[in-house]
């Protein structure tokens, strides 16, 4: 069944990070009314409130930002984006950040700007406050956008399906109705983050279950990279992971392995600030020959410099100056398919954020530019998706006949999608183990779309969204043969790096 009904708006944002935030300001000041929608119900649902280290700028050398990033995506990255983040970097932080938000960025004793420094960078050039960056820049963008007349922030509200017809995008079907409930807008632009939830052990809130690159999958956009997920080398190893922020090991901190010996630079010239995937493959070769692998951070002021690390720390009854690390998956590299402009292979259809894949990162993507892209592509999208007049075309209906079961059902799935990732699609992949993986998760697939054509709930479609996003992560990785980047094909041929 479809329907016509529904509200109407010119920009419809999906996602309230960075990047939603982004495009929904640059749409209304291009005098545009937005609607952003949002599943989270408080700011920390958003990964970007859990970004630590900071935002990248290129501090007058463009040039040096250029090739950082080019290094670390293993040369991978495409040249012409990385040219349009790094053209707008400086632009954007000033502009948006700075002046428009008034973020608090450290300063040193002389007032200037104090620049930190994480892995795989040659410069001091990121921006921070403190080691909880993504907090200081969100909540007041959050603030700012809801507070602005042509920006109505709905939360708590999902978005289902894409609305289409003839391969142009008129937004989407959200879940304030049992049986779907259709908003219309000239142009729609997805902002809604990674896929962390994918995996046991993620930087990422719960909610990153990858919807808008599944949504956008479904209706026949362009994905890809897929298989580029990247791991953070530094998390904390024990139960309920948060992040140790690559700043520590930009100011100072060194890792040690269970022998209490450094060991990254027999891995890599670059040593302790390596390229990211080296080092967590690194870190879990350690883990493995010697038992563990720690962050020892007693060549820094920790508790003074970095209270919020620190505060995680001591909760989870860490004493000491050595931490506990493990890799876990932090970042998708690649997703839906966009231009400069966020622009998807599917007409009045934008992406910015994680769940886009612009080409910056490649196949590693460098720290702190998470951030910076999100603004830059999201500001880019927002400005380039006003302009469309709103059609009503027939919209999905769903079907809710048995809303009570599903809850259940999805967190049972959603254990089994987990349990395949970790095991078959994470650090280090076997090719035979990266086919079992793709029958594993087109069965469960299959279960998920029986109940999705009878139930709607967030749960269920979460859980749709993940099993889509697993299976193009599958047949992505079993496409690539090659070892490249953070797709590590153990075996596998691998270019000499460094
Ligand atoms: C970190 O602080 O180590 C993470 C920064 C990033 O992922 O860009």
């Amino acid at each position: 069944a479809t329907t016509t009904d529904g509200e109407v708006t010119d920009v419809l944002v999906v996602g309230s990070g960075i990047a939603g935030c982004a495009a929904a300001l640059s749409a209304a000041r291009e005098g545009a009314n937005v609607l952003l929608l949002t599943k989270a119900t408080k700011p920390d649902d958003a990964s970007t409130d859990w970004a630590q280290g900071g935002i990248s700028t290129t501090r007058d050398d463009p040039e040096s930002l250029k090739s950082d990033i080019i290094d670390a995506s293993d040369g991978t990255a495409d040249p012409d984006a990385v040219e349009t983040l790094v053209a707008n970097a400086d632009d954007a932080v000033e502009d948006v950040l700075v002046d428009t938000l008034k973020v608090a960025f450290d300063e040193g004793e002389d007032g200037e700007f104090d620049y930190t420094r994480e892995a795989a960078h040659s410069e001091y050039r990121i921006l921070h406050v403190d080691a909880a960056t993504g907090s200081h820049i969100l909540r007041p963008f959050l603030s700012y956008v809801d507070d602005h007349e042509r920006i109505e922030v709905r939360q708590d509200t999902a978005a289902l399906e894409l609305i289409t017809a003839e391969g142009r995008v008129h937004g989407v079907v959200s879940d304030e109705d049992p049986e779907g409930h259709p908003i219309y807008a000239g142009a729609t632009v997805l902002a809604t983050g990674g896929i962390g939830a994918l995996y046991g052990r993620s930087t990422n809130p719960g909610g990153a279950t990858g919807d808008g690159i599944a949504m956008a999958a479904l209706a026949g956009a362009d994905v890809e990279d897929m298989e580029y997920v990247q791991f953070h080398p530094t998390a904390y190893a024990g139960e309920d992971p948060f992040l140790l922020s690559e700043a520590l090991r930009g100011e100072g901190a060194v890792l040690r392995n269970g022998d209490g010996e450094r060991f990254m630079t027999e891995y890599h010239s670059q040593g302790d600030l390596a390229p990211r995937d080296v080092v967590a493959r690194a870190v879990e070769t350690e883990r493995e020959e010697t038992g563990a692998v720690v962050l020892d951070v007693s060549p820094l002021e920790f508790e003074a410099e970095y209270p919020a690390i620190a505060e995680k720390c001591r909760d989870r009854g860490i004493e000491g100056d050595e931490i506990p690390v493990a890799p876990c998956e932090h970042f998708l590299c690649g997703g839906i398919a966009v231009d400069d402009r966020g622009r998807t292979s599917l007409d009045r259809l934008y992406a910015a954020g994680e769940c886009a894949r612009t080409g910056v990162h490649g196949a590693n993507r460098l720290a702190s530019t998470s951030l910076l892209e999100g603004l830059v592509w999201g500001l880019r999208a927002g400005e380039d998706a006003t302009g469309f007049e709103p059609e009503s075309v027939e919209a999905p209906e769903l079907r809710n006949r048995d809303p009570d079961l599903p809850d259940r059902f999805a967190a049972e799935k959603f254990t089994r999608l987990t349990r395949t990732m970790d095991e078959y699609l994470g650090l280090e992949r076997d090719p035979e183990e990266i086919a079992r993986a793709g029958s594993v998760l087109r069965r469960l697939k299959g279960e998920v779309d029986a109940y999705v054509r009878t139930r709607t709930t967030r749960s269920l479609y979460e859980l749709r969204n993940a099993s889509v996003v697993a299976l193009l992560i599958a047949r992505a990785a079993s496409e690539n043969t090659e070892s490249i980047g953070c797709h590590y094909v153990v075996d596998a041929e691998r270019p000499p790096r460094a």
